[in-house]
């Protein structure tokens, strides 16, 4: 081979390698969602700031006034690491499906602003009284409203609130594993698979005008398994969101620790799993999704 050639080739190298750097750099948004130094990435642990698929949380974080006791929440530190990624100090946090304000309690602690809608007046008065005892050091608003996410009127009740979002964090019931209440609309009380995914698309699309263009939803939901068969309402909902016009950004599958009911059955539960030819739930998704205007 030539010299010529020989650096013909070098400069190619070179150009390919500089081409791969510019594309990470690229892929790297240039705007700041968050308030994680960069500069300080390799500081922050896996724990502290989650960036695997593959979520096992061992404890659950029971600071503060953060509590087990509402049958169905979820474990703080899922709303905590959403926003952590998704949102900086004094920005909005929306949550259509409140339950007992883990969201909310999680916004006192991190500073941020957030509002939750939850259609059980009994629960939301809970919920308010818990958060509040939540100390709030930086100074934010978190509100209650009591209403039904599925209809539009309660958004204007939210809009006069806060008009833009910077996250929506969704855990809505996993269609009727628990039923939450006897009210006709709260979406555990839907009839048919196709009625809960109807539902869940109007929260979706009611939600979606209240945030910012190139911020996030995350969708907590598990699957369920009735008359021998797995529905994986996980998938359906996500199919569902994506129609609404969202992006997918990442499916993370979190490990689910045992409820206090599914514990003291667990040999039921494996006899149950090697009869019928299936295995017993052990994970749930939290599923992320980027709001484009440009799609
Ligand atoms: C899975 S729980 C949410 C738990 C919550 N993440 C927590 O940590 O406490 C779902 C909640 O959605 C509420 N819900 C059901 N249908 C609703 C609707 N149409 N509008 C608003 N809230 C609804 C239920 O009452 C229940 O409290």
């Amino acid at each position: 081979m030539s010299i010529g050639r020989t650096k013909l080739n070098a400069h190619i190298i070179r150009t390919k390698h500089y081409k791969r750097k510019m594309h990470l750099v690229v892929d790297m948004k240039i705007e700041n969602i968050n308030d994680i130094d960069m500069k300080k990435w390799k500081k922050y642990k896996e724990e502290d700031i989650r960036t695997d698929s593959l979520w096992i949380i061992g404890k659950r974080d029971n600071s503060g006034v953060h509590s087990p006791d509402y049958w169905g929440n979820f474990i703080p530190q899922i709303p905590r690491q959403a926003m952590l990624r998704f949102t900086k100090k004094n920005e909005w946090v929306l949550d259509p499906f409140l339950g007992s304000g883990t969201t909310l309690i999680e916004c006192r602690q991190l500073g941020r602003n957030g509002v939750g809608v939850e259609i059980v007046p009994g629960i939301a008065e809970n919920a308010k009284k818990l958060i509040e005892k939540e100390k709030n050091r930086y100074g934010v608003r978190t509100e209650v409203v009591v209403g039904d996410s599925v209809s539009e009127k309660i958004w204007k009740e939210v809009d006069n609130i806060n008009k833009k979002f910077q996250l929506i964090i969704m855990h809505p019931p996993y269609w009727d594993i628990i039923k939450f209440s006897r009210k006709k609309n709260d979406l555990s009380n839907a009839k048919t698979l196709e009625d809960f995914l109807s539902r869940f698309s109007m929260v979706v699309k009611n939600t979606y005008p209240l945030l910012e263009n190139e911020r996030f939803l995350v969708l907590v939901i598990g699957d369920k398994y009735e008359k021998s068969e797995w529905i994986p309402l996980g998938f359906y909902c996500m199919e569902n969101v994506l129609k609404t016009g969202y992006k997918l950004k990442s499916v993370v599958v979190k490990n689910m620790t045992e409820n206090r009911g599914k514990r003291s059955r667990h040999s039921l539960w494996r006899y149950r799993a090697l009869k019928g030819n299936f295995y017993v739930f052990r994970h749930e998704y939290v599923i992320f999704f980027e709001k484009t205007d440009d799609r």
